[in-house]
């Protein structure tokens, strides 16, 4: 992991250092001091590369005297604010991959923007790599550790400490979704959960004979042609009832806002199989599930003053002679009856069943759900946005404000209450309901109202991450890859509806 440290600001004397210029702006006095140092190096380097400090950009300026082996100047453009500062980091981080130590002069920066550079370079520098055997050292990247100069070294540390739990939840998330689904089954996702009883968490694990007793029948058909059994986890971070101390372990939250998630360790279909083009991407249709984990991670990481609960439904889609079958009728928990047309509409089958228990359990103030759920949201909204439903306009403003400061886009979509336009879609001649739409129009808001029958008529929002939960190409902060995607807008959504 890359390692960061903040220090009190001296003009650096030798190594690599890399400098934050904001577009328009004098130096620093840092950077001016180094710039007379060097006999106004910079100064020139920056006029003969045509920097002038846009965001994004960058010029390095190699060898500037002897104890310089390289010094970069990284654009921070005009708006000195969080996202600006992660992606200076993620530049930083990207230009400077094949040194083993580097210097930021932030000098210039405040506390909290030098701890969001920090940020924006420990996103960047994530790689899943532990399946590569044979890369040769020479292309592996080096950076250990960044150590910042700042003016105020114990403010920047303060600021960037919940930045940093931020940071371990969303590689968290990213390490779950990487795996592919041979190593990451529902019974080994369920496994690795247990990872945050050290963050003071309290983890249940639901079984496939405890589903059944509770007559999970929506949720476990999903399972029903895999070899791996199917798994449900509740985890519960109870940051506001004093719950991660000792004496409040056996609290019970008050209200908490809960977190869902969409856990299909691999989905080809099932008996409605999927072509073969792409199906290697049905590894990650347990993002939704990963990002409801790296979330509570950082819920109890940074101490969250909120209840909270996360709740993922673990199965693995496939065909075989014990497969569902299209026709098929299932009682889901909530009592309502589904006629399955399509066994690869499945997500919205094993949501049905958690979202149902969630609110049955634990009466949420809010809850959310997030699932890679639809190929059409994709289609409609592109990797730019995640598809927002809700019955809820108090609950989607709330989300909608974090999609803001975040930077996770959302985009609100329609949803009808039940027993009205679109939700008349999923009505079925032989059950309460059937699991798809009438062809493919609207799919992802048939989608939507098929889960909202089984939030009892709570507060409810779900997020369909489908095209932004991976990434085919690098972003400032993002490798490609799995970008656990609503774990820093979840983050802030809590942080502003339950902690401002
Ligand atoms: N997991 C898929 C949705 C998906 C597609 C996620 C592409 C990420 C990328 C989901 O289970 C699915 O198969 N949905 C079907 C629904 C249809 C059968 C009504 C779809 O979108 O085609
Ligand atoms: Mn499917
Ligand atoms: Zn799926």
């Amino acid at each position: 992991m890359l390692e960061i440290a903040f220090a009190k600001f001296s003009v650096p004397k030798s190594g690599v250092v890399a400098i934050p210029v904001a577009e328009g702006a004098e130096f620093s006095a840092g950077a001016a001091a180094l710039d007379k140092v060097l006999g106004g190096a910079l100064k020139r380097a920056m006029a003969a590369a045509k920097f002038t400090g846009k965001k994004g950009s960058s010029a390095a300026i190699l060898a500037p005297s002897a104890a310089f082996t390289r010094i970069v100047l990284l654009g921070l453009g005009k708006e000195a604010t969080a996202r600006p500062a992660e992606e200076l980091g993620g530049a930083l981080q990207s230009a400077l991959a094949k040194e083993e130590e580097v210097v930021l002069l932030a000098d210039g920066l405040t506390p909290d923007l030098a701890a969001h550079a920090a940020l924006g370079a420990r996103l960047r520098s994530y790689r899943f790599d532990k399946y590569r055997t044979t890369e040769k050292e020479d292309e592996k990247p080096k950076l250990k550790s960044i150590k910042l100069l700042v003016k105020d070294a114990a403010a920047a540390s303060a600021a960037y400490a919940p930045l940093a739990a931020i940071a371990d939840g969303v590689e968290f998330t990213r390490n779950l979704v990487s795996e592919p689904a041979n190593v990451l089954y529902p019974e080994e996702f369920a496994a690795r959960t247990l990872e945050l009883k050290k963050l003071g968490v309290k983890v249940e694990i639901f079984d496939k004979k405890d589903m059944e007793k509770l007559g999970f029948g929506s949720l476990l058909c999903v399972g029903w042609g895999s070899a791996r059994e199917s798994r449900m986890v509740v985890m519960q971070w109870l940051g506001a009832s004093g719950g991660d101390k000792e004496e409040g372990k056996k609290k019970k939250p008050k209200n908490p806002v809960c977190f869902v998630g969409k856990g299909v360790c691999f989905d080809t279909g099932g008996i409605s199989i999927k072509p073969a083009g792409g199906m290697e991407d049905m590894k990650w249709d347990m993002a939704g599930a990963g990002t409801v984990t790296g979330l509570m991670a950082a819920l109890a990481g940074r101490k969250a003053k909120v209840d909270a609960v996360g709740l993922i439904g673990l199965v693995e889609n496939m065909p075989s002679g014990t497969a569902v079958r299209p026709g098929d009728v299932v009682k889901s928990y909530s009592g309502q009856t589904i006629e399955v047309i399509n066994t690869d509409a499945e997500g919205r089958l094993v949501l049905a069943d958690v979202l149902y228990y969630a609110q049955q359990r634990f009466e949420p103030k809010y809850m959310v759900d997030l699932a890679t759920l639809t190929g059409a949201i994709i289609v409609g909204l592109g990797h730019e946005h995640a598809g927002l439903f809700s019955n809820s306009d108090e609950l989607a403003e709330k989300l909608l404000a974090a999609a803001k400061t975040s930077g996770e886009a959302l985009w609100r979509m329609p949803l009808s209450p039940v027993g009205e336009i679109y939700d008349k879609h999923i009505n079925s001649d032989i059950a309460d309901m059937k699991n798809v739409g009438n062809g493919r129009a609207g799919g992802s808001i048939t989608a939507a109202q098929f889960l909202q029958r089984f939030v009892n008529g709570k507060p409810w929002a779900h997020l369909d991450i489908a095209g932004t939960a991976w990434g085919s190409k690098d972003t400032p902060t993002i490798p490609k890859g799995a970008t656990a995607f609503g774990v820093r807008l979840l983050d802030r959504f809590v942080a502003e509806s339950f902690e401002a």
